[in-house]
Formats: C-alpha cells, sequence, structure tokens
C-alpha cells in the first residue's frame, strides 16, 4: 500500500487511505455504505471481546463493530480523514455541531470548574455555556479575548473556548498568544486540572486554520456548514490527541449524539474531496464583493480577513492558511449600512423577496450564497448585553459567499441598494 503520509491533503482527502481499517473497500471505486444499525458477532467470546476493545486502541488494530452507538464502518473512515485534514491523532464524530461542541465541553469538564469564553461565540455554543453547564455547577466566564491576559484566567478554569474565525464578527483570536501563557500556566498545575484550549473552526475549516498545528488541544466542527458543502447533511466532529479519544467516544456512546453512517458517506464522499475547489472558489468571489461593499457609498463597515483595513491583519495573515501556506481570508463577509435603523431590515427583506442568487437563510458555508442577521436570528439567545460589547449589532449582516458568479451576486446587491436610496 503506498505511504499517504507524503502526498498533499487536497488529494488525500480525495482518495483515503486506499485500505481502511474500517472496511477493506480496494475494488469499489467509492466506499459503501453501511446501512446496518447492529453486526453478528458470532459468538459471546467475540461479542465480549468488542465490548472490551471499545474506546482502546486494541479497536483500531482489530475492529470488532458491534453498534452504531460505539463505532460504525462509515464514520470511521470519515474520521480517518478529518484527523489527517486538522493535524491531529483522532477525530470524533458526532451528529451536529452543537452535539460535538457539548460532548467535548462535558468531556473536560466537571463540578466546580469553569469555561472561559470569547464573548462572541455561536448562539447556541453561548447558551449552551450560560444556561446548561450551570445545572452541572459549572460556570461560564465570557471576556474579550482578543484583549486575553492571564488575570481573565482564575483557578477555576478548566477550559478557554472560542472560535478561530468568530461567529458572526469575523474576529481573529491569537491563539498563538493564549497558547503561550497557558503553557506557563499549566506547570504550575497537575495533570488532571490543566488548562484545555477547545477552538471551534467552522467558518475557517481544516482548509483555511489548522489550530492543533498552533496549540489548541481539540477542535471541533460544525460539518453541517463547509465542510459537508451542500446544505444535506448535519454533522459535527471533535479532533484531538490519541489520550482524549477514549472519553470523546464513552461521551458519545452514553449522550447518544451519533452521526448517521448516510451523512458520513456523503460528507466523506461530496463534501471533504471538494472542500479545497470550493472554498477557493467562494474565496475569490468574497474577496470581491468584500472589496465591492467597502467602496460602496452606503456601506459604513466591512469585516474582512482579506481587507486592507481589517482590524486582526497581522494575526488573520499568520494564523489564516491553506495547507500550502497562502492566506486564507475565507468566504464568510460581516457588514453594517451607513443607515442603519429600519433601512438594514428593508436592505435584507428586499433580498429575500427579490434577490435570485442571495437567499436569506441561516447556515453557511455551502454551494449557495446566504445572508442573515444575527442579531434576530443565529445569535437572538445572546443577551443585549453581551451582543453589544461583542459588536453584535442589529444591523451586522452577515454572508456567507457561495459559489454563484460574483457578476450575479453584486446585480442583486446593487438592485437592494438602490432600493433603500429611494
Ligand atoms: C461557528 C459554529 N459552531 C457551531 C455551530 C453548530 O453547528 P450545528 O448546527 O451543526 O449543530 C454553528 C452553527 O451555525 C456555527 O456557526
Amino acid at each position: 500500500m503506498p505511504d499517504t503520509k507524503n502526498k498533499s491533503i487536497e488529494t488525500r482527502l480525495i482518495h483515503g487511505e486506499s485500505k481502511s481499517e474500517a472496511w477493506d473497500f480496494t475494488k469499489p471505486l467509492i466506499p459503501p455504505i453501511s446501512a446496518s444499525t447492529t453486526f453478528r458477532l458470532g459468538s459471546v467470546e467475540r461479542g465480549a471481546e468488542g465490548f472490551q476493545a471499545f474506546a482502546s486502541d486494541e479497536f483500531h488494530k482489530n475492529p470488532i463493530w458491534i453498534y452504531d452507538r460505539l463505532d460504525e464502518p462509515n464514520t470511521l473512515m470519515l474520521e480517518s480523514q478529518l484527523a489527517a485534514a486538522e493535524h491531529g491523532e483522532v477525530a470524533v464524530t458526532f451528529s451536529t455541531g452543537m452535539g460535538a461542541i457539548a460532548s467535548c465541553l462535558l468531556t473536560c469538564l466537571k463540578h466546580g470548574q469553569e469555561v472561559l469564553s470569547h464573548q462572541t461565540v455561536y448562539g447556541c455554543t453561548f447558551s449552551f455555556i450560560k444556561n446548561w453547564l450551570p445545572k452541572f455547577g459549572i460556570s461560564g466566564n465570557f471576556q474579550d479575548l482578543t484583549k486575553f491576559t492571564v488575570d481573565m484566567v482564575s483557578d477555576k478554569t478548566r477550559v478557554i473556548y472560542f472560535e478561530s474565525v468568530t461567529n458572526p464578527t469575523l474576529e481573529v483570536i491569537d491563539f498563538e498568544k493564549i497558547r503561550t501563557a497557558v503553557m506557563r500556566l499549566n506547570k504550575k498545575r497537575s495533570e488532571d486540572d490543566q488548562i484545555l484550549i477547545v477552538v471551534d473552526n467552522t467558518f475557517a475549516t481544516p482548509y483555511g486554520c489548522r489550530p492543533l498545528d498552533h496549540g489548541a488541544d481539540f477542535v471541533v466542527q460544525s460539518l453541517t456548514k463547509n465542510i459537508s458543502g451542500f446544505g444535506t447533511e448535519m454533522g459535527g466532529a471533535v479532533v484531538s490527541s490519541k489520550k482524549h479519544e477514549a472519553s470523546l467516544k464513552l461521551a458519545r456512546k452514553d449522550f447518544g449524539a451519533v452521526l448517521h453512517p448516510r451523512a458520513a458517506w456523503d460528507i466523506n464522499v461530496h463534501g471533504l474531496p471538494t472542500l479545497q475547489i470550493r472554498y477557493e472558489r467562494q474565496q475569490q468571489t468574497a474577496s470581491a464583493i468584500a472589496k465591492y461593499l467597502f467602496q460602496h457609498d452606503l456601506v459604513d463597515a466591512v469585516h474582512y480577513p482579506g481587507l486592507e483595513n481589517f482590524a486582526y491583519k497581522d494575526v488573520a495573515k499568520r494564523l489564516l492558511k491553506s495547507p500550502e501556506g497562502d492566506f486564507c481570508p475565507g468566504y464568510m463577509i460581516a457588514f453594517k449600512l451607513k443607515r442603519p435603523d429600519s433601512t438594514t431590515v428593508d436592505f435584507v427583506n428586499y433580498i429575500a423577496k427579490n434577490a435570485y442568487s442571495i437567499t436569506l437563510a441561516v447556515s453557511l458555508g455551502l454551494t449557495k450564497t446566504l445572508i442573515e442577521l444575527p442579531n434576530f436570528m443565529t445569535h437572538a439567545v445572546v443577551d443585549e448585553e453581551t451582543k453589544k460589547s461583542g459588536g453584535v449589532s442589529p444591523y451586522l449582516i452577515r454572508m456567507s459567499v457561495g459559489l454563484e458568479n460574483f457578476k450575479d451576486l453584486k446585480s442583486d446587491l446593487d438592485l437592494a441598494f438602490q432600493e433603500i436610496k429611494k
């Protein structure tokens, strides 16, 4: 079998390992889908061996399939691809991004500990930390981690949590700086008490950033977004080092947020192999749209890492890179109009009702260009004070650029601008 480790990541995401521990698919070009939730065990001894090996190294050497909630061939194939893409040792998949985030945090934390989180994170992540973790005696401390200082860390802090590119404000947090401080703090802490850095890499994807290379302990992903890419599947993943694999798999088994094999197959066969080509094209168009918006006389501010005036330009240039080392400003844009109040709502409503190539919808990273107002939608659950201090103003528009022709997107935006100028 050829050594795949020296091949480029985009080629590996298309061909996988050619022979997987999960399944011998050397004959079919595309791996088959497993449609069985349970597996014949053959003997009590084999069944017992399978349960014994679950969530251990033994499983990888000689997989004994038992039941889909434990392990499953299609998800295992996807997990090996995700681990390779994120430069991690292992990946564990979940039914959704929130399934991955909740399972990862509950794996890391216990009663009495605290999550130090960036103030601006995806709305449901905010809600999970703010509303659910306290029920288990775990507190959330929301701060502006773009201005991280060690004073923000307390004795109770076990997890530092943020998004590599924040949703929806597109801030880029200097996680190398945080890692350096955490390494110093961890020297004084016991093994069980080490501070762990968890980074949500959903916006950037492993094509645009690999946080594990910069010292994160865990990467969480919503596979529903650009990794899946076509808007047909939901999924999530946690990528980390081998020592965390067992507890993540136990969390998945007991919380039950498993990825459906059909979704795993789809992401493995359609999503990941096309990620690079989709991302590059979306990024090229997003750069053109960001410049167009920046020059528009009705636009007040544009947040896009590729613009010269981007507030976190130096950090972005250091951290947002393709596997080949090229700067990856991405495909997400946030912008504000000069005349806020109801004009913004009129602008977005005009697009919702009249645009051909832009759709008012949540989610992101898809083939279709999507627009939304986070304040009223994806981040509606966040309290007003946190939204205000994080810059999630009611008039911030979030745009996820798809694969359409730039000219068509521009013409839809032109028409919406003409409408609000009236
Ligand atoms: C940054 C980020 N993380 C996590 C999630 C949650 O993912 P899912 O919808 O797959 O649960 C989202 C969803 O929008 C997101 O934008």
